[in-house]
């Protein structure tokens, strides 16, 4: 068997548009991209593939799944030999054919070369020749003892210092390349891509120097210049500062925006501070945050596209059910300069009164429309009661509803039936949608046409749908789910199947990730699951609404015992009345 961990990491190499685009070509349209189906023939794509969660699915013929299941259809694989595919493509060796794999050794051979570039930049700077460099890092207010930790450097202003002394160090020009630390010109002339800046160095998980970022010192374009992408460095998936923010103690990571930032938050005395490399934060990057952590506090710019980007952020730490805060930042563009300005003590205290996400959202309403006119007050209201209705936990949306309606002197009980109303709305509402997709389902998911006894069962077959969608986003939901309905009493087959694996992989401790779960799933179940996760509604199911559709499908359990009853004798009716007494139906 592949070990759980093999796969983790194959699925963080491998980004399902790099597998998926050599068989057909994809547009982007907005967050997803869209092409032909590799897998029937069309004229105009219906073929969605979801970089978010690494999945696709095709709306003309139902094929659906992640990249196992993408390239087992595609090139008619088994499930190893799929992964041994892919593996290959990513330059990962096998767990078993670990030794003789040439990607293996130049991976090897760059982590090497890295480290001493590294050490080159690092040296260079605390010598005559890095002056400039260290009076820069200087001025930024970093200490030496912070300089060193983060092991800074600066590369000199010559077009090959780097390249000759790695030179000198038996590295070949190729390995040079392939490390992206020295580039060819057209006339065909390496030199140092790296050169008069301030050098960081980002190092993963493992201690290996994966690649660079490096800030000019005056006003210069680009201001950072980062490592290409090359076998060990992809910059979606680094994170600044990951190695060290690892080993913290506290119970949260803090996310930044840019490297100066995380420098400067650890400074400050926190030790649990990453940065990404200048992209957005990607899914994988968060779920890489969220196997180390319970909580992140998003610490991005003040401007407005680090709160766009907090939102997106947010959105993205939501599926992965990681808590967030946000620290908003007064009177400075971001944690380094507040810090800067007003002191350690004081970004510290920032931090402990940062917001979690609904205090956040509040407070995004609350500058829109400021309540204290009478305008403002009456947009505040409506927007913040929609807000409260779409909390699924009752608890906590009256909490804010208290608060909100003490600070602003308003009638709680008011505000709570207008928020009552609008949930009963947005209820209705999904139960509209759950009818009407009850009349064309069986005619839109192609691969369900065969399948009798699911068009024999429909409504109970489209809860176990919804049911099986809403544990997929939240496996927390397991427990309680399973107490109240077991796989036996599904109506389908189908689903009875992938709903005990969703279950048992719970109860374990295993991921319900899509990639893990092909380890288990058949192809078409892969399918079905695709087609959930891609047409389940942007709104997540409370645990409530979870509950209702297991009520639904049990209904059917219902339903045939009275059948059973019906045309039972009696005998076999004294029987059944005995064990209902003694629990056992
Ligand atoms: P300082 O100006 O040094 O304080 O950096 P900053 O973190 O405040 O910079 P900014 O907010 O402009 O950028 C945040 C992050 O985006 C940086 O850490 C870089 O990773 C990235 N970035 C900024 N400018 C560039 C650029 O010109 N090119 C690239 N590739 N990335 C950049
Ligand atoms: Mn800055």
């Amino acid at each position: 068997m592949i070990p759980d961990s093999f796969i983790e990491e194959l699925k963080n190499r491998c980004d399902i548009e790099s597998i998926v685009s050599p068989y057909t070509n994809l547009k982007r349209t907005g967050r997803n991209l869209k092409g032909l189906c590799p897998f029937h023939s069309e004229k105009t794509p219906s073929f969605v593939v979801y970089p978010e969660n690494g999945s696709f699915f095709c709306f003309g013929c139902g094929a659906g799944g992640d990249i196992v299941t993408f390239v087992r259809m595609a090139e008619h694989l088994e499930y190893t030999e799929a992964i041994r595919f892919l593996a290959q493509k990513t330059g990962m060796p096998m767990p078993e054919d670990a030794e003789n794999d040439q990607t293996a050794k130049l991976k090897v051979r760059i982590l090497e070369l890295n480290r001493e570039a590294a050490r080159f930049f690092h040296a260079t700077l605390i010598s005559p020749k890095g002056a400039k460099g260290l009076q820069y890092l200087r001025s930024r207010g970093l200490s030496d003892k912070t300089i060193r930790r983060f092991g800074l450097g600066y590369a000199p202003e010559e077009w090959d210092a780097l390249k000759k002394h790695l030179l000198a160090k038996g590295f070949t020009e190729y390995e040079m390349l392939e490390a992206a630390v020295i580039r060819k010109s057209e006339k065909g002339r390496s030199y140092d891509q790296f050169r008069d800046r301030v050098m960081f160095p980002i190092i993963d998980l493992r201690g290996g120097v994966i690649g660079f970022g490096g800030r000019i010192m005056g006003d210069g374009r680009p201001k950072y210049l980062n490592s290409a992408d090359t076998p060990v460095f992809k910059k979606s998936r680094g994170l600044f500062a990951m190695n060290l923010a690892k080993a913290t103690k506290q119970p949260r990571l803090m996310l930044c925006e840019g490297y100066m930032d995380a420098i400067s938050v650890h400074q400050a005395g926190f030790d649990n501070a990453v940065a990404t490399l200048g992209t957005a934060l990607t899914a994988e990057q968060a779920r890489l945050i969220a196997q180390y952590t319970q909580e992140v506090v998003i610490c991005y710019d003040s401007d407005e596209a680090g709160q766009k980007a907090t939102a997106r952020a947010n959105q993205l730490f939501e599926q992965t059910g990681v808590k967030v805060r946000v620290l908003s930042i007064p009177d400075a563009k971001d944690p380094d300069e507040y810090i800067k300005k007003f002191g350690a003590a004081r970004f510290n205290k920032l931090v402990e009164e940062s917001s979690n996400s609904t205090e956040y959202a509040i407070e995004k309403i609350r500058r829109k429309f400021p309540p204290d006119t009478d305008d403002g007050r009456v947009g505040f209201l409506k927007e913040f009661c929609i807000l409260m209705s779409r909390i699924p936990n009752r608890v906590e949306a009256d909490y804010y509803l208290g608060k909100t309606a003490s600070e602003l002197n308003v009638s709680r009980e008011a505000m709570t039936s207008q928020v009552d109303s609008l949930r009963r709305r947005s209820q209705k509402k999904e139960q509209k949608k759950f009818d009407s997709d009850l009349k064309i389902y069986g005619q839109d998911v192609p691969a369900a046409r065969q399948d009798l006894q699911r068009s024999a069962n429909m409504r109970y077959a489209l809860a176990e749908d919804k049911l099986i969608a809403a544990l997929l986003k939240n496996p927390d939901y397991g427990r309680k789910l399973s107490e109240k309905i077991k796989p036996e009493q599904f109506a389908t087959d189908f689903n009875k199947g992938i709903y005990s694996i969703l279950l048992e992989r719970i109860n374990s401790g295993r991921s319900l990730d899509m990639i893990s779960l092909s380890s288990e799933l058949s192809i078409e179940q892969m399918n079905r699951i695709s087609y959930l996760l891609a047409t389940a509604s942007q709104s997540n199911p409370s645990l409530e609404q979870a509950q209702q559709y297991a009520d639904i499908i049990l209904e059917k359990q219902r339903q045939r015992t009275n059948e059973q009853v019906g045309s039972m004798n009696e005998q076999q009716l004294r029987e059944y009345i005995e064990q209902l007494a003694a629990g056992k139906k």
